[in-house]
């Protein structure tokens, strides 16, 4: 598959080092282009991609795809791993997500977010040292989510660690954890941590 990851920073380069083991090809699109640092320009890493990562700011997200161009976004999928916080850590969107947003603004692209609501190193790691592990998935396109599924196995992710919460508007619940996320590394002192769905396996109803 041919995946562009929009930001070289912790996640884009941890994210870009897995697909690339696991024999994607990788390229990383950047505001300054360094083929030294092994970056593109945004819209040059962008054009021949199957996938597209928004590994930047959650604030920056629409006004980057915006600047890359709604035509070459078009059938694309844009899996969405950000997290949009003002500088004192604040929800931008209270009322809303950026996946949303993205899919709103550009209707012909396709959507998912995912991966957002852990840090990085568990991103690429799920399985070491985690004694249970959920990975949240929303999209409109059952076709795009397979894709990301598909990909997030590359990661590490067993099928039954991926919960499909359905369309892009439940990206709210999960963009929605990260004051949560912050407040649960206050009190552990590690980013090594998950979010986990433990589900009955009786499955009473419950009125
Ligand atoms: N760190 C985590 O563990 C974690 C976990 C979950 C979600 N996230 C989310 O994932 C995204 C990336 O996080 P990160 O930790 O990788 O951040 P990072 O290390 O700071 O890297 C972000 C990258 O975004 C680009 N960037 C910064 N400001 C930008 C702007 N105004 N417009 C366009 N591009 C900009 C920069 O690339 P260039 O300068 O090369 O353009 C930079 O390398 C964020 O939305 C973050 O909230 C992070």
């Amino acid at each position: 598959m041919n995946i562009a990851i929009i930001g070289k920073g912790k996640v884009g380069s941890a994210l870009g080092a897995k697909f690339a083991a696991a024999c994607h090809a990788v390229v990383y699109g950047s505001r300054t282009p360094d083929a030294l640092a092994g970056t593109s320009n945004q819209a040059d890493a962008v054009r021949a991609a199957d996938v597209i990562i928004t590994a930047i700011p959650g604030t920056a997200v629409i006004p980057t795809l915006e600047a890359i161009g709604e035509d070459v976004l078009a059938d694309k999928i844009v899996l969405d791993v950000s997290a949009a916080m003002t500088a004192d850590w604040a929800l931008v969107h209270p009322n809303d997500s950026v996946a949303r947003q993205v899919q709103a603004r550009f209707p012909r692209a396709r959507v998912v977010k995912s991966l957002n609501t852990m840090n990085y190193s568990v991103m690429v790691d799920p399985l070491t040292s985690l004694s249970q592990a959920t990975v949240f998935v929303s999209g409109d396109s059952q076709d795009a989510k397979g894709t990301v599924n598909e990909l997030l196995a590359d990661l590490g992710w067993l099928p039954e660690m991926i919960l499909d919460l359905g369309g892009v508007d439940t990206a709210k619940g999960t963009e929605h954890l990260a004051p949560l996320f912050l407040s649960t590394f206050t009190a552990l002192q590690t980013m090594r941590f998950n979010f986990t769905v433990s589900r009955d396996s009786n499955e009473r109803s419950v009125a």
